[in-house]
């Protein structure tokens, strides 16, 4: 008997993690002769706890499939659900008694570091019971924190959009001479700073705006800060800094943790959001200039029209990939990026010549481990960002994709119409 297959999100959405679940399905719906049914998990193995699950087949049949690519959020619903450290706990045997009455054979799961933390204890309880499920993570993060590959899907196209919107906003902020005005946009990214260096592709010439940049991964000094702010109004008008929503003193607090209290999701994790806001009352208090702060917040990962065409490609290769990974036996490993024609830094040398392999890394290594943005990749004072990011990102914001419309707004797939809740 063909066994079947299931297919999961988990985590914060990417504009192309539709994109992952469409190369999932497509790749394993075009492999009838191997594989049954195709299921897709509604909100994560939280839902599938509760028996919540679809057919994917009539989304080929009705053209949903096609629509999903460029569709954001994540059509199958999330969750951020931590499954127990304790693999004798009862809730295994109740998953793996679910995964024998749906006949699951394969389990794929597109997400981030907690999603691959469920892959890596849904492999490992596997190989406890001589199960011969195989489970495979596909990688998606707009953070583009997963270590042991060059990049996750997600990240591109999220580049893409902070890169467009800050060169937007300093264009916006920029009309007025005689006023001194100071634009801090909060960008998402958590512990990792890759989104917020992504502003650097913004910049069209030296000292243009954004002229300031702060990662995470330098301590923030908020009295540096301000001077550095001071200095720049001096030569220009309008400054625009760029700002990760995850800066922090380096002991342990987040800069938004000084202005409210933040609380966690259901992970554990705390909720950053702002820092920008913050700042912004810290500049008027001690310069008295105009300052707006900006949160690119949730758009910097939804927006359809600024899917990145390499990202998309690539997001779509890793699910089909995964596919096929699991139909060769392969277990409790994650879809994995391997640059090829890199120089020392580890950064493609050129952008004409970009390429790289689709491999496959053990899950075990890469859940719950964070890949920060080198430290000889951000400036001395901790507030720019160096030119190796600049041949690293690049590559990955390459092209625009099609979307389709209906009344001149974009057409997307969404499940919540189909289905009764
Ligand atoms: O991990 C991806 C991400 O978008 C982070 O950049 C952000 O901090 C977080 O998710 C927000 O999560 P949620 O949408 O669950 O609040």
């Amino acid at each position: 008997m063909k066994k079947n297959v299931i297919v999961g999100q988990s985590g914060g959405p990417t504009a192309v993690i539709n994109a992952s679940l469409y190369g999932v399905v497509y790749e394993a719906l075009n492999r009838e002769e191997t594989l049954g049914t195709v299921y897709g998990m509604i909100n994560g193995i939280e839902g599938f706890l509760s028996d919540q699950i679809m057919d994917m087949k009539p989304l080929e049949l009705s053209g949903e499939l096609e629509l999903i690519k460029t569709t954001p959020g994540s059509y199958l619903g999330s969750c951020r659900y931590k499954l127990p450290e304790n693999l004798n706990d009862e809730i295994y045997p109740k998953l793996f008694e679910k995964f024998a009455t749906y006949n699951i054979g394969y389990f794929f799961y597109i997400g981030g570091n907690d999603s691959m933390d469920t892959v890596s204890k849904l492999s490992r309880y596997a190989s406890q019971i001589s199960s011969d499920i195989h489970f495979i993570g596909i990688p998606k993060t707009i953070d583009n924190d997963l270590v042991l590959t060059d990049h996750t899907p997600g990240f591109g196209s999220a580049a893409k959009y902070v890169a467009s919107t800050v060169r937007e906003i300093t264009i916006d902020a920029s009309v007025y001479d005689n006023t001194k005005s100071v634009t801090i946009i909060e960008i998402m990214g958590r512990h990792a700073g890759w989104l917020t260096a992504s502003s650097v592709l913004a910049r069209k010439f030296e000292g243009d705006n954004p002229v300031l940049i702060y990662l995470p991964e330098v301590a923030f000094d908020q009295e540096a800060f301000i001077e550095k702010v001071k200095i720049a109004l001096e030569t220009t008008s309008n400054l625009v800094v760029c700002i990760s929503e995850g800066i922090n003193d380096g002991n342990g607090t987040f800069i938004c943790e000084l202005a409210s209290d933040v609380g966690v999701d259901t992970f554990g994790h705390k909720m950053l959001t702002g820092s920008g806001k913050y700042l912004e009352n810290l500049v008027k208090e001690r310069l008295g200039v105009k300052v707006r702060s900006i949160e690119l917040n949730v758009c910097q990962r939804c927006s359809s029209s600024m899917i990145s065409k390499m990202d998309q490609k690539e997001a779509i290769a890793s699910g089909a990939y995964g596919v096929k990974c699991a139909l060769e036996g392969e277990t409790g490993k994650m879809i994995a990026f391997h640059r090829t024609n890199t120089n020392s830094a580890g950064t493609s040398t050129s952008m004409d010549h970009y390429q790289i392999d689709y491999v496959t890394e053990d899950v075990n290594l890469i859940c719950n481990q964070e890949k920060t943005v080198p430290l000889e990749w951000i400036t001395h004072d901790g507030s720019d960002i160096g030119p190796e990011f600049l041949s690293y990102a690049q590559p990955l914001i390459q092209g625009e994709v099609t979307v389709p419309t209906e009344n001149g707004i974009p057409k997307f797939a969404y499940r919540k119409s189909l289905m009764p809740l």
